[in-house]
């Protein structure tokens, strides 16, 4: 798809995804969280104006899932307030705005969760995330929210890159076996998030391919991970036992076992991007 007459801006332009996006999108105006607060309302909306956008791409969020648990206002702020700032920016210069929210909005008592299903997170980060989807619902009508699971890449702290360290460390690792999802390689995510601004509005569920346990996910990144339960490995914040996210609305993505090979042979050669 051509996306090179199309003006966008990426928020979180230094974070896992959206490194990623800068590289997909190479022409976009790039906001780091050093060159903006996104809870700074003014500057959000006068970089909305100021750049001029047609699409503006949210990937800057407060991800770290058991922190939200004790700063939550914080948390309510980065995810669930300065989305809809971005949404009345983009209002006011007829943007459209592309934002990532999470599986962690649905509880994970159910075995796969569709878009327009029933959300009632269970942790604060899902809670916040889910402010964010309802503040951009309520401010504009041409937003794609995006939610994605498990993200994997080679631009910030993840699941893949602790096992290889711990790995290394421990002689064996314990990995719960009883929370299952779809891993999803940030790289692809960025990719199909190119074919996504030209469909309809919406909310969209994009993951790669395939369901599995965090153990399962850990046993085809290294060769010590062992099973335990959720309750043998407790964390601050409660986590979804199912969090599968499908599908309706677009084409799937490859399966996660392949862009994990991907993902392991780049790492393994130090390159940090893939040719497109
Ligand atoms: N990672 C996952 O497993 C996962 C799963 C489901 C959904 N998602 C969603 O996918 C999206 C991308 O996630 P990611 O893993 O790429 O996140 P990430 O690597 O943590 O990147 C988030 C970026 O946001 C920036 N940021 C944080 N607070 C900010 C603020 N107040 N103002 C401006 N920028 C700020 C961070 O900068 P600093 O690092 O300098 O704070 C970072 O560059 C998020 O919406 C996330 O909720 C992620």
């Amino acid at each position: 798809m051509v996306v090179g007459k199309i003006k966008t801006l990426i928020f979180g332009a230094s974070g896992m995804l959206g490194t990623e996006l800068c590289r997909v999108f190479p022409d976009a105006v790039k906001l780091k969280h050093a060159d903006i607060d996104i809870r700074d309302r003014e500057k959000v909306i006068d970089a909305i104006i100021v750049n001029r956008p047609d699409v503006v791409i949210n990937a800057a969020a407060y991800t770290a899932v058991d922190d939200c648990e004790d700063n939550q206002e914080l948390a309510f702020d980065i995810n669930g307030k300065a989305p809809g700032y971005m949404a009345q920016g983009c209002v006011m210069n007829k943007a459209k705005l592309i934002h990532y929210s999470t599986d962690y909005v649905f509880n994970g008592s159910r075995k796969e969760y569709f878009e327009a299903d029933v959300t009632d997170p269970i942790n604060v980060y899902g809670r916040s995330k889910l402010m964010g989807e309802l503040n951009i619902i309520k401010n504009m009508s041409n937003f794609r929210i995006i939610r994605t699971s498990w993200l994997f890449g080679m631009h910030g702290k993840n699941f893949v890159d602790t096992m290889l360290k711990l790995s290394k460390e421990m002689t064996s690792v314990k990995v719960v076996n009883d929370q299952f999802g779809k891993p999803t390689y940030a790289y692809d995510l960025a990719k199909k998030t190119e074919e996504i601004i030209v469909l309809d509005h919406g909310i969209y569920h994009i993951t790669n391919d395939g369901i599995c346990s965090w153990f399962e996910f850990a046993s085809s990144i290294i060769d010590n991970a062992t099973p335990c339960t959720s309750k043998e490995f407790p964390r601050r914040a409660r986590r979804p036992e199912y969090s599968v996210l499908v599908n309706t609305k677009t084409t799937p993505m490859r399966h996660w076992r392949e862009a994990l090979s991907e993902y392991l042979k780049l790492k393994e050669k130090g390159i940090k991007y893939l040719e497109s």
